[in-house]
């Protein structure tokens, strides 16, 4: 048994990590944090039965040698400070958050609007995309953990892009339940005014989630240099992320070759769903699991030289957009099954 701790273990994908980490076969809690709510219980705050003490980050970094791993559950930004100094004392360090995800200290000035406080810890983390690096994770100590949206993105074209299928330019349109803003007091995400609505936000080449997907995705291709159109919209739902890409293949590429090339590159994956023809990935297909489900439509019925094709993939944006794939990245890192604590 290891022990873990858990920074911001009060917010959605805190609480989310430790229900999974509760039915883990080999980790146990070691402490958990809040910034609000220290000196309160867990079961004070959420509807769980677990009287989890909370408590302050400061007391965390004087317990941090009772835990082998700790899990920032923390804002952006946030992550920082804690990530140095829980490295600093030799503990593997998975972030949510988004502040090691990007390898460079420009691209973090350029999508989060400040300078990177320790650009040094850059170079030293991993991104966990798990069926992308998964042998650079098996010996990670330092783990940034993949945005949620950015997760169904590039499962959803790393095949394409792998076999320098995709072309340039890419439109995603993507939902998002509303848990993806986390547990915050802001008039968006009140019950009024998101419920029975659909609104899109921050439209076109201007949601940071972009850097992911270029970082990662040109990374995997040989061609490279891909332009995104990105436009997600704040869904009426608690969870789930839906994501629609509409890309276009080279002359000559069959649907029945980019279906082979996606069972290829995703066989044995035990969290990719891949949908036979005809079918349609929903939010049903992973809501409340660690799966994310992809498939795969050209846009004309009937067309064998169709070269546009419509990749629909969903996730559960706590789950394998945050928390699970956490847990599967500490999986990866420790030597423990993939799969622990998380079918
Ligand atoms: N929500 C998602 O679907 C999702 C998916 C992927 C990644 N992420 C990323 O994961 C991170 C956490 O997201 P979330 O949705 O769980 O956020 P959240 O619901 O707002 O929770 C934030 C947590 O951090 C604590 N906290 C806030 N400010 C703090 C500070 N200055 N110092 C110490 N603790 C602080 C909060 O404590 P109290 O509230 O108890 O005071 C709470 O436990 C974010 O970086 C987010 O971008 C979220």
């Amino acid at each position: 048994m290891i022990k873990a701790g858990v920074a911001g273990a009060t917010g959605y994908t805190g609480i989310e990590l430790v229900q999974l980490l509760h039915r883990h076969p080999h980790v146990e809690i070691g402490w958990i944090t809040s910034a609000s709510s220290a000196g309160k219980r867990l079961c004070d705050v959420h509807a769980v039965p677990w009287e989890y003490p909370l408590i302050a980050l400061e007391e965390a970094y004087a317990r941090a040698g009772e835990v082998d791993v700790v899990f920032l559950c923390l804002p952006h930004g946030q992550s920082i400070e804690p990530a140095r100094r829980f490295a600093a004392r030799g503990l593997c360090v998975i972030d949510l958050s988004a502040d090691f995800r990007l390898g460079h200290p420009e691209a973090y000035r350029r999508w989060y609007g400040m300078e990177h406080p320790a650009p040094e810890l850059l170079p030293q983390f991993v991104y966990g995309l798990c069926e992308v690096n998964r042998a650079q994770l098996r010996k990670a100590r330092l783990i940034a953990v993949p945005g949620c949206y950015p997760t169904t993105v590039n499962l959803g074209l790393y095949p394409l892009a792998k076999a320098g299928w995709l072309e340039e330019r890419v439109i995603v349109d993507s939902k998002s339940g509303v848990s993806g803003a986390g547990r915050t007091l802001k008039t968006p995400y009140l019950f009024v005014e998101a419920n029975e609505n659909m609104t899109p936000y921050n439209i076109g080449y201007r949601h940071r989630h972009i850097a992911e997907m270029e970082m990662v995705l040109n990374a995997a291709s040989p061609n490279g240099g891909y332009r995104f159109t990105f436009s997600p919209h704040l869904l009426p739902v608690n969870r789930g992320i839906l994501s629609t890409m509409y890309v276009r293949v080279p002359v000559g590429v069959t649907e029945a070759q980019v279906r082979d090339l996606y069972e290829e590159t995703y066989a044995g994956e035990p969290f990719i769903h891949l949908l036979p023809a005809g079918q349609q990935a929903s939010l049903r297909h992973t809501v409340h699991t660690n799966r994310c489900a992809i498939s795969i439509t050209p846009e004309l019925p009937d067309d064998p030289t169709c070269r546009d094709l419509i990749i629909v993939a969903t996730e559960d944006n706590l789950i394998k957009g945050a928390s699970g794939q956490a847990v599967q990245c500490m999986n990866l890192a420790l030597g423990f099954p993939e799969t622990a604590g998380l079918l």
